[in-house]
């Protein structure tokens, strides 16, 4: 293999100069050389005519449906979103490899996209010149239901990933996401959470190899990585360390019959005492159980119109209806359950309800990808270690009625996630944390004046709740991406700007994340907006 012309290196100070320039033309010609410079290297490397295949330039007229397949978040789908100059979908690991060698060799940035479903689009947009490496083709899911593994590469979504399990067994699972169209690229390195949380973790507890090309394009795994780099790629991220191209994971038992329920009730019915008990019971209760409790504002046509808040409780148990009505009976009165409200199902269906699909949906809907739709979204996270009076939820109920548009989802911890220690894996938030809130605004306006709106009033919400979460640092998830919370610049990425962040992510695990960073690329070429930083420039 030749290394790809140091004329290359040169070029790019000028191509860079002429991007910014007002010129459409010579911005046009420059974008033209580094495509050049950039396949002229791909062929040093691969020998085969149909290089081209896999390399899309932004006159390329499937450009556009590439890119916009899987951009999962509309606000970052306006023609100012800062487009790749180059797409490359590699069929074929070594394709990855050689992207990475020649991409680096031009200093030209990769951004790795798997599902696209990153909140803040930093898997396909950023402010510097870049290309991205979509992964959508490197899809491959291999099952050994016998031996209870299976090896999944990082352009898979979770919902093929759970089809390709049931297939081959009604008794065997993945903890993981709700969300069938979720890649397990981004997915499984920032931590993965689902339904079967309580009971057996995060997808990242249940990892046992993964390969990763580094910064060099060398394919590594588990023995070749070493302990570190595979710690960090479970919890702390993959964009800061390489790229991603599959894990082998460790299944996990499901029963036969597992059941799930939603019920709802206002204000009016008593919502905030329902609320207060499940903070009692939810983060305590038998590990098979997970109770998801949504609050959102809404109208109320019961008697006068009137804004009140709807508090419903989402659930999955890994276990019968009747076992379940008797627990809550005793445990959890005020939510009044009773045996029609649940429904018994295979752990598979249970998949199938939770992603909303129409009753009676057929498995096979998991494997839709539901190319090029998303809507306006943006997210915040928090962690609760107290749990919140009776006064201080009546007073944020007011706070949410006032807003108008903004819901929180109480996503409530304990059973194993207060088992396994807070270093175990880069992810922190373990015992301690009685449930995880989840901000959403979603909207289907485009325009500014939407956004603002909606983005202003998921942030006044967030700020209401400070007195009732974690302080010092306030913590916050990877995979509800928040730029919000701290950014590094990428002409001044620093260390200092980096635990911003960096603290309320990952906690103690932080300045281990940096020093490993600091080992496997010194000179930070995989970077973003909120990557781990080196300990020194
Ligand atoms: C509708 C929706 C539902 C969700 N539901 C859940 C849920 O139930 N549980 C949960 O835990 N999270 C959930 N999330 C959050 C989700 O887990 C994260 O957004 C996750 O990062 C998405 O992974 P992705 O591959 O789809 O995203 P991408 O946008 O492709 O990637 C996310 C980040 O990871 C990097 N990355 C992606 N692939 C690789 C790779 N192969 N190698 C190195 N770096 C890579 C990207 O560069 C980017 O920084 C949800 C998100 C959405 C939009
Ligand atoms: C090249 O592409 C053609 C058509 O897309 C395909 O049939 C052939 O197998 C490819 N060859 C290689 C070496 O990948
Ligand atoms: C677009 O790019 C693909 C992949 O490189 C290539 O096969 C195709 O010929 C290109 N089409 C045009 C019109 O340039
Ligand atoms: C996916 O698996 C098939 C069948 O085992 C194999 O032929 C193919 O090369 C794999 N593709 C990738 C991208 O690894
Ligand atoms: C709400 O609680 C009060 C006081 O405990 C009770 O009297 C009332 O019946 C409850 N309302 C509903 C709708 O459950
Ligand atoms: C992006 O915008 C285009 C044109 O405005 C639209 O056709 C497409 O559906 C949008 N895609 C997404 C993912 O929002
Ligand atoms: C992990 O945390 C435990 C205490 O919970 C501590 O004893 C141990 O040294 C830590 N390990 C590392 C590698 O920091
Ligand atoms: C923004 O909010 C204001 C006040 O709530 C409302 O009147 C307006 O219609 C909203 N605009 C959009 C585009 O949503
Ligand atoms: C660079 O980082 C320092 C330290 O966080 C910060 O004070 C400064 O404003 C940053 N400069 C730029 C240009 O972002």
């Amino acid at each position: 293999m030749e290394k790809p012309s140091p004329l290359a290196t040169i070029m790019l100070p000028i191509v860079i100069v002429l991007l910014l320039s007002p010129h459409a033309s010579y911005a046009a010609q420059a974008t033209e050389s580094v495509y050049e410079t950039f396949v002229d290297c791909l062929r040093n490397y691969i020998n085969s005519p149909n290089i081209s295949n896999i390399v899309f330039a932004q006159t390329n007229s499937s450009y556009s449906s590439i890119l916009r397949a899987y951009i999962r978040n509309a606000r970052f789908n306006t023609t100012s979103s800062p487009k790749p100059l180059i797409i490359v979908a590699p069929v074929q690991e070594s394709h990855v490899q050689t992207a990475v060698i020649c991409a680096e060799s031009i200093d030209m940035q990769i951004k790795t996209r798997s599902g696209g479903h990153d909140f803040e689009g930093l898997s396909y947009i950023s402010d510097e010149p870049f290309i991205m490496l979509d992964m959508f083709n490197l899809r491959n899911i291999t099952v050994d239901a016998q031996n209870k593994v299976a090896v999944v590469q990082a352009g898979a979504t979770l919902g093929e990933l759970y089809y390709r399990i049931w297939e081959k067994s009604d008794v065997l699972g993945f903890p993981a996401g709700v969300c069938h169209t979720v890649g397990v690229g981004g997915h499984f390195s920032g931590g993965g959470y689902g339904n079967m949380m309580r009971k057996y973790g995060l997808s990242i507890d249940h990892i046992s190899d993964a390969q990763i090309v580094d910064v060099k394009g060398r394919i590594l795994n588990k023995e070749s990585m070493g302990e570190d780099l595979f710690w960090a790629i479970r919890g702390g991220g993959g964009a800061s360390f390489g790229v991603i191209l599959s894990y082998t994971i460790k299944l996990v038992p499901v029963p036969e019959v597992v059941t799930v329920f939603q019920v709802e009730k206002t204000l009016e019915q008593n919502a905030t005492d329902l609320v207060v008990q499940w903070q009692q019971v939810a983060p305590y209760t038998d590990e098979r159980l997970f109770m998801r409790l949504q609050l959102h504002p809404m109208i109320s046509n019961v008697g006068e119109r009137h804004k009140t808040v709807r508090a419903a409780v989402m659930t999955m148990f890994l276990g019968g209806a009747e076992e379940l009505v008797s627990l809550l009976d005793k445990k959890f009165p005020t939510l009044g359950l009773k045996k029609e409200n649940c429904i018994e199902m295979s752990w598979i269906e249970s998949v199938v309800w939770w992603d909303s699909f129409p009753n009676g949906a057929h498995p096979e809907a998991l494997l839709g990808r539901n190319l090029n739709s998303a809507k306006f979204l943006k997210r915040k996270s928090d962690y609760v270690k107290d749990p919140i009076s009776k006064d201080g939820l009546e007073w944020i109920w007011k706070r949410m009625i006032e807003l108008g548009q903004t819901g929180m989802a109480f996503n409530p911890y304990g059973g194993r996630m207060n088992e396994i220690s807070a270093n175990a894996t880069a992810f922190p938030h373990r015992a301690g944390n009685l449930f995880k809130i989840e901000y959403s605004a979603n909207w289907e306006e485009p325009g500014g004046s939407a956004e603002k709106n909606f983005t202003t009033q998921i942030r006044r919400l967030h700020s209401y709740m400070t007195p009732f979460v974690s302080k010092n640092p306030r913590r916050a998830f990877l995979n509800y991406r928040d730029l919000d919370i701290g950014i590094n610049h990428h002409d001044n990425n620093s260390y200092q700007e980096g635990e911003v962040y960096g603290f309320k992510y990952f906690d103690d695990n932080f300045y281990r994340l940096a020093k490993i960073k600091t080992e496997v690329d010194p000179g930070n070429y995989f970077r973003n907006e909120q990557s781990i930083p080196t300990l020194k420039l």
